[in-house]
């Protein structure tokens, strides 16, 4: 007899699934960076990792396999063939090339719609119930893209959008005012970089709205100067990019939270990249952030914001700019 057979008898056959798998294509610094903070706060119990470099894949499979032990038991394995992610809840993509110094999110567009063409098709072959959240940019147009190019309904495709630039906003309202990030309350909306729109006239800490305080809270007029605070939001990626290279903790604990509330059902609200034709004014067919109700089947309500109507036109700014880059894209 094997050492199993003498180590334990067999009651039933394990399942060899646990209903909680997720996928990351693209094992970059993204990439890993939600691996990292998806096993660590045990969200996903199985994690699949897809990527086009053969040797890195492995590496970084075999590096997250031995911290193991600390963790809970989470499947792990990695292949460059998608079988591997087969039966996935969930499908991050966050594969493709990322800007360079000074370059912006929108001159990726093409060469990253083109790894879409291969990737996305994939992933809803082996996993056509999936969910699929794409944080590749240009965000917002790479959500559309995988929305036109998976087949799946509006609600099972999300893109991480302005959900980390909310963070970002968040920290800066907590530095400014001493009090926790998450007791500083502020949406930032629309694209996820260049023209988003930060909600100013709802900026609160404990329902105390800053702007009932000061009206001139986030305008270029303010003395106290808080609208700089959006600057340095718009800025971060170009800033951290020039210091470190790129940018991966808060994009991947972001997205880790927007995972943990789908595969949780834990309903928490999130701006983050959905179709918004309608909403807010918006007759443009683009993907934008706006707050939304993530559950177990993706975005399941649209929370309809009170704007002031200068929110409103930015939005829609935001809208045109994105749909004339993607008239240009060839599919
Ligand atoms: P990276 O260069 O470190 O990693 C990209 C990975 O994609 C590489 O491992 C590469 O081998 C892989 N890849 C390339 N083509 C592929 C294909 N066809 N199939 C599978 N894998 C493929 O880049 P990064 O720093 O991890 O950034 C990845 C993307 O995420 C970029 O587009 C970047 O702009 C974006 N990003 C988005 C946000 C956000 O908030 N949405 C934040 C940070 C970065
Ligand atoms: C970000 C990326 C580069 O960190 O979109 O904002």
């Amino acid at each position: 007899a094997s050492i199993p057979q003498l180590l334990m008898d067999e009651v039933q056959p394990a399942l060899t699934t646990s209903g909680g798998k997720v996928t990351v294509v693209g094992v970059g610094q993204v990439g890993m960076a939600c691996a990292f903070s998806l096993v660590t706060q045990h969200i996903c119990s199985e994690l699949a990792l897809v990527d086009v470099a053969a040797d890195k894949l492995r590496g970084e499979m075999m590096d997250l396999q031995h911290g193991l032990t600390f963790l809970r038991n989470v499947k792990i394995e990695a292949n460059t063939d998608y079988s591997v992610s087969a039966g996935s809840r969930l499908c991050i993509v966050t594969a493709g090339a990322r800007q360079r110094e000074g370059e912006s999110r929108l001159s990726l567009v093409q060469r990253n719609v083109d790894i879409f063409k291969g990737i996305i098709p994939n992933l809803v072959k082996y996993s056509p119930n999936c969910i699929l959240l794409v944080v590749s940019n240009p965000v917002d147009i790479l959500t559309y893209v995988a929305w036109k190019l998976s087949g799946l309904p509006k609600n099972r495709v999300i893109g991480s959008g302005t959900n980390l630039d909310s963070s970002r906003f968040r920290f800066h309202l907590s530095q400014k005012l001493n009090v926790a990030p998450s007791s500083c309350h502020g949406w930032i909306i629309g694209e996820h970089g260049d023209s988003s729109v930060p909600v100013w006239s709802g900026v609160n800490v404990a329902g105390v709205r800053l702007r009932d305080l000061n009206p001139l809270v986030g305008t270029p007029e303010d003395p106290d100067k808080y609208n700089e605070m959006h600057n340095d939001v718009v800025n971060s990626a170009y800033e951290i990019i020039k210091l470190k290279g790129y940018t991966s903790w808060a994009i991947g604990l972001s997205v880790s939270a927007l995972v943990a509330s789908i595969l949780k059902n834990i309903r928490s609200c999130h701006a983050v990249s959905v179709a918004v034709q309608g909403y807010q004014d918006i007759d443009k067919d683009v993907f934008l952030s706006l707050p939304v109700v993530l559950g177990e089947n993706g975005v399941t309500h649209i929370i309809k914001q009170t704007l002031t109507q200068a929110e409103i036109d930015q939005l829609k700014k935001s809208a045109d700019t994105l749909w004339d880059v993607q008239a240009g894209i060839q599919f």
